[in-house]
């Protein structure tokens, strides 16, 4: 590997999560479906989801779509916390943008009863929030703008719910706001599920698939000088996993080896990272399918299932729910494989240690 003229250079790949990384592998044709339909004068969706397993760059996506239609003076993008009170945070965040402000004056919408400092002399204040609220979305899609709400790490809590229950009123009433989301598949589902929030079961969810094998090459291959085989096996070593894309180059640019060599770190990494959390979220039935598929002779259904006895009805329902949560992919019908790198070693190991 070409790096001992980069030890005093910065390392080109990130461990951390939720940043937009150094080394960035394009996803344009996920994010380009979601900004299409967003910008478009009649949008199929103003309500949109981004699901995926832990480290597969659903907040990357999120904030790289945030900033492209940020850079577009007509959008106002609100990112905002779900720990957070959202309905009073989407109005203070409105209330206190500088641009907006000559827009809010002349629609007279006197806030300073709410304490949002936006105060007009001899206008009678606002006292409700949604109220303020809806007012001032009014007056934006009245002048052409439309307002992107963000909500990263969604999960059905009563703020949450609230939020998109009201979020679906203004929809109703035909104004210009859309909503982007992520979360884990688990916690997506249990919010659409809401009596309530049907309006989210119709709205597309976005699934993060892997990244592509050739961009991940030509990057590897860039910055460590590898041959056209060496960068494929490497590449083919992460499965496009966004993560492993990370640690994988982190460490062959820190140690300077080959990534064959790496492969005990390489696993270290990912199981304190992610894989760990990962199976500690897992039910018990679901652990009790990986196991099996961790140690099943071939990747075919019938040979797992007879491993752990499961009749193949309830097998079917923990198969479709590993393969949304992106743990496990059919590549074809009838078969099993796992979806990220290194996974099923990790498996191997949890058996093993448990069996201690
Ligand atoms: N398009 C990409 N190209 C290269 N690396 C990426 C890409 N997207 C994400 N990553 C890397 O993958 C890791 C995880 O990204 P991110 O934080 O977006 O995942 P996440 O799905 O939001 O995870 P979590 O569910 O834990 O919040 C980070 O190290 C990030 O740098
Ligand atoms: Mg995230």
């Amino acid at each position: 590997m070409k790096t001992d003229n980069c030890s005093n250079l910065t390392n080109p790949f990130s461990l951390s999560f939720g940043k937009e990384p150094l080394s960035l592998i394009e996803r344009d044709y996920q994010n380009n479906e979601i900004l299409q339909s967003f910008e478009s004068d009649n949008p199929a969706y103003q309500v949109c989801m981004i699901t995926g397993v832990r480290g597969s760059g659903k907040t990357v996506a999120l904030t790289n779509i945030a900033n492209q239609l940020r850079s577009n003076t007509n959008w106002i993008v609100i990112d905002l916390n779900p720990e957070r009170d959202l309905l009073h945070t989407l109005t203070a965040e409105l209330s206190n943008r500088k641009e907006l402000l000559q827009l809010f004056r002349d629609a007279k919408i006197n806030l300073s009863v709410l304490g949002f400092g936006l105060e007009i002399d001899g206008e009678p204040p606002v006292t409700d929030l949604i109220v303020a609220l809806r007012r001032m979305l009014e007056k934006l899609t009245r002048s052409g703008k439309r307002v992107l709400v963000t909500v990263d790490e969604v999960s059905s809590t009563p703020g949450m719910r609230e939020f998109a229950s009201q979020f679906q009123i203004f929809l109703r009433e035909n104004l210009q706001v859309f909503l982007l989301m992520t979360g884990l598949y688990e916690n997506i589902y249990e919010l659409q599920n809401e009596k309530t929030l049907t309006f989210l079961y119709r709205a597309p969810k976005i699934e993060m698939k892997p990244l592509s094998i050739p961009l991940i090459m030509k990057k590897y291959q860039d910055i460590f000088g590898l041959t056209t085989d060496e960068a494929l096996s490497m590449a083919g070593a992460t499965m496009g996993y966004p993560f492993a894309f990370q640690v994988l180059g982190y460490l062959c640019w820190v140690k300077k080896e080959k990534w064959q060599d790496l492969l005990p770190l390489y696993d270290t990494y990912l199981e304190d990272y992610v894989y760990e959390k990962i199976w500690s979220e897992l039910s018990p039935k679901d652990q009790a399918v990986l196991t099996a598929m961790s140690s099943a002779s071939s990747g075919k259904v019938e040979n797992i299932r007879s491993l752990i006895g499961m009749p193949s009805n309830s097998f079917t329902t923990y198969r479709s729910r590993l393969i949304r949560k992106g743990l496990i992919i059919s590549p074809s019908y009838g078969t099993l494989r796992f979806a990220l790198p290194r996974f099923r070693e990790f498996v191997r190991r949890q058996v093993f240690l448990s069996v201690e």
